[in-house]
This record gives C-alpha cells, structure tokens and sequence, in this order.
C-alpha cells in the first residue's frame, strides 16, 4: 500500500507572543490534518478536544466516509456495490488484505474460516459460570479474551504467522461463541459448527438448530443476515474501533484488544443502540402507537432520553446503511411474515423525526441500527443478541485495524494528556487532626 499522504503544506499557530509553524498532512481524499505531535514541546499547550470529534488518532488506508455526503468505502469499494455483490467473509478479506480476492484466495480463506470453528472442548464449562439471563455481550467478551489463554502463540503479535492464525481464529470462532451464549441462556444444548454450510448459515444453525430434529436454514434468511454483517463490518475510527488501537498499542495480544472494542461496542450510545431501538419500538407500540410522545421525550432536555437509532456522531446527512438496511428489512418481514407492526411504527417515527425542526436542525437522522434490529428480530434473534452480531460482524474491521495499527512504524503506545482543574498543593493531615 503506496503512502498517499502529503506534507507539503504548514499552519501557524499565535499564542502568547510566539508562532509555531506546523505541518499539514493531507490524505488520499484530500482530508488535512495540522500535525501538533510538537506543538507541547514548543509552546506548553495541549489541545482539548472532548469527545475526539476533531482529532485525528492515525491514518488509515481501511475505510474512508464522508459524513455530510453520505459516503462510505471499504479500502475504496463503495458501500452499496459490496451490499449487493459481494459476501461477508469476502469483505472481511477484502478490509484485512486491502484487495478484494480471486476465486483461489478466497476458497482458501473460507476453507480456513470453516475448519476454526470450533471451540476448545474445555470452554463448554466457560459459559456454566454465568446465569443464564446473562448479557451475551458480556458472554461474548469474557470468552473472546479467555480464547487467548489457549493460544500463547497469540502473545507473538509482531510474528505474522501468529497473526494469521489469530485472525482465522477469531473470525471462525466468534460466531459459536455468540451462539453457545445464546444456548446456554435458554437451557438448549450447543449446537456444534457444520462444514458444509456458510458463514452466516452456520450462525443461525448453531443458534437455531436443536439436536432432536432438522434444521434447515432459509436461504433468504442466511442471505439478509450476510447482508447485516457486511454493512457492519467497518467504520474508521468508531468508539470501538478507537478502543481497539490504543488497548492494541500496548502491545497485549490481539483477544484481549478485541475483547476491549466488544465492550466499547455494547455501550446503547453505540452498537448498543440497536437493542434499544426495539424496546423503544415495543413500548410505542404497548403505548397504542403514540409516536409523537416519544418524539417529544427525546426533545425534552431534562428527559435524559434520546431517540436510539437516531443521530450519529459522524453522519450528518443519512448513513448509507440506514437506506440499504430499510430496503433489506422490507424484503425479510416479507420473506418471514414476521409481524411488521413495530416495522409500521419504525416508519412513522421516521417520518415523524425527519420533519420534527428539533432533528432536522440537529441533522439526526436515522442511523445504521435504526432498522437492524427489524431484521434481526425478524430472523429470530432475540434483543439481547442483536449487539452480539453487530461484534460478529464488527470483527474484520476491528481485526483489519489492529493489524494496521500494529504494522504502523508511527504506532505509538496511545496515552492522551489533559488539563488538571483540581485543588493546588496541600500538606496531608493526620486524621486525629482532621
Ligand atoms: C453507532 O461512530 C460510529 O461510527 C458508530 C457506528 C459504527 O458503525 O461504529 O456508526 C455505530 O454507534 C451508531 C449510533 C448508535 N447510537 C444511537 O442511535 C444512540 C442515539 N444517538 C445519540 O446518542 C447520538 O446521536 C450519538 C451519540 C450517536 C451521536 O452524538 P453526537 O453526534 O455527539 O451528538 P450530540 O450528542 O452532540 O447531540 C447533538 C444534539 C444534542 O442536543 P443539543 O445539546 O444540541 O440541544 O442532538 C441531540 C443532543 O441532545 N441528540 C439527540 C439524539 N442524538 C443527538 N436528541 C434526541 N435523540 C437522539 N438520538
């Protein structure tokens, strides 16, 4: 991968009597970044950017979206050309190895994929330890990092090899992970992977099936399930995403990194958020449909509640995969002739949203787990799992960022600063004396 960004460029900064010139990087899409990394040394200010929303933590050649325009590309490949072509695990090689694969590369890496699903035998006790109305994203991350104490090899994160093996571990095993969590919760015995069926086939085998009869995996259910997880499968530098570089930059091995973006993820203001957006819609509906009092809520500052699925802290226009999800939903609720009265309700709030002056003005629009969980509920995810995919499916991009990170000779250990607003220096006092 060619080095496409330009230094030619320099800002100035004006403080206190003095100048400090500094350089401006500018990237393959013309996005610039005044580089501050001597600003402390030269002046003894630190920049303060709460939230992040105007700092660069790195450059990546991943994934490029523009937020006003409602732009997204993985390694240059436009959003709505990969849905409606391409295959997950196709996706998943295409943001790890930066090309999209011949039929060869891909047979193998699917061959790969298919023959790491299983878990160690040993962990079956794992999931024993939690009750069984356990979150599984709590399931999910506990057992991701306690995967790594069966592979010291993991520990070998400068070793490519050892990398390799990892990323075909993680991406296999995740899913039965995901689905053991889900079995233990209903008291159902674990469903073991299949070799003969696809990645996402697989999922809802190991999480639908049951020893006792046939389970036979709609076509169309595998396909709109595929569909979910290619859309999920990258967002530059997200709240997890971000968790995964610096927990990475310390250079623990790649399980524990990736058990720290889960976490991060489970958050409802990120990918949390697609649980949220169904029991919103379900007490809309338990209400008698009264989309405007939760309108109204959400408008309310001193309700504490925003409206979940709605917002972005990057798309301020619409998120690509918000259209290409309400396509998606349509089609499965008829595939499934699941009941579409929460759909009929998704659709009002929507509407009733986008001409509200409170969202427009704030340009809150739907965002990519505003209709997720439709489809996942249509399929027959319960709620509790639907972040859990969401990680399934968030796994390649994370794995592809770490990697990229990692790789990277300017990766430092990530350690911001901050300004202390405490008191000042005081003697301690005895505490006969206090
Ligand atoms: C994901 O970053 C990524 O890329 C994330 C993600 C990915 O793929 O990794 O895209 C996945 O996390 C999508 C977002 C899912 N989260 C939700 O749907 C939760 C509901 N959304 C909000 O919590 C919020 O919109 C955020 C957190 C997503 C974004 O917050 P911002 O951009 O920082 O906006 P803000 O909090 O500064 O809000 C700006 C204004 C505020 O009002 P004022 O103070 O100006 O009066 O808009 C209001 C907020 O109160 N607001 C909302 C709202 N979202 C923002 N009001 C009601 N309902 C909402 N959903």
């Amino acid at each position: 991968m060619t080095d496409t960004v330009s230094r030619t460029e320099t800002a100035r900064l004006a403080f206190d009597g003095r100048e400090l010139e500094m350089p401006v990087l500018r990237g393959s899409e013309d996005e610039a970044a005044v580089d501050i990394s001597k600003l402390r040394a030269e002046t003894g200010l630190v920049t303060m950017d709460i939230g992040y929303g105007n700092t660069g933590s790195c450059t990546s050649a991943i994934t490029y979206l523009d937020g006003e325009a409602g732009v997204l590309r993985y390694r240059g490949y436009p959003i709505e050309q990969l849905a409606g072509q391409s295959s997950f695990l196709e996706v998943a090689y295409l943001l790890i190895y930066g090309e999209l694969p011949t039929r060869q590369q891909l047979d193998a890496f699917v061959s790969e994929i298919t023959h790491h699903t299983l878990i160690r035998e040993e962990m079956r006790h794992f999931f024993d330890s939690f009750p069984a109305d356990a979150h599984p994203m709590a399931v999910l991350a506990s057992g991701t990092v306690g995967m790594s104490t069966f592979y010291p090899d993991s520990w070998e994160i400068f070793d490519p090899d050892a990398v390799e093996i990892t990323t075909l571990r993680l991406i296999a095993k995740l899913p039965t992970l995901a689905a053991w969590s889900f079995k233990k919760a209903i008291g159902q015995a674990y469903v073991y992977p299949r070799n003969d069926l696809g990645y996402s086939a697989n999922l809802l085998h190991m999480m639908f099936a049951v020893p006792s009869e046939p389970y036979e995996v709609k076509p169309e259910v595998a396909e709109a399930l595929d569909l979910l997880l290619i859309l999920h499968a990258d967002h530059e530098q997200n709240a997890s995403t971000s968790t995964v570089r610096m927990v990475g930059s310390t250079h623990v091995n790649m399980y524990a990194s990736i058990s720290a973006g889960i976490n991060a993820l489970w958050g409802p203001l990120h990918g949390g958020a697609n649980e949220a957006v169904i029991n919103t819609l379900e007490r809309i509906v338990k209400s008698g449909g009264d989309v405007a009092k939760y309108v109204a809520l959400a408008k309310d500052p001193n309700a504490n509640f925003k409206l979940p699925g709605f917002g972005h802290r990057v798309y301020k226009n619409f998120d690509p995969r918000a259209t290409i999800i309400k396509r998606a939903a349509d089609r499965v609720l008829d595939a499934t002739g699941a009941d579409d009265a929460l759909f009929e309700v998704a659709l009002k709030l929507e509407e009733v949203a986008l001409n509200d002056e409170y969202f427009v003005q704030r340009k809150l629009y739907p965002n990519v787990d505003f209709y997720s969980g439709l489809i996942y509920r249509a399929i027959g995810f319960p709620k509790n799992m639907f972040t859990n995919c969401f990680a399934i499916g968030r796994l390649p991009g994370w794995i592809a960022q770490w990697r990229e990170m990692i790789a990277s000779s300017e990766t430092k250990i990530g350690r911001p600063r901050q300004v202390y607003t405490g008191v000042k220096q005081r003697d301690y006092v005895p505490i006969e004396a206090r």
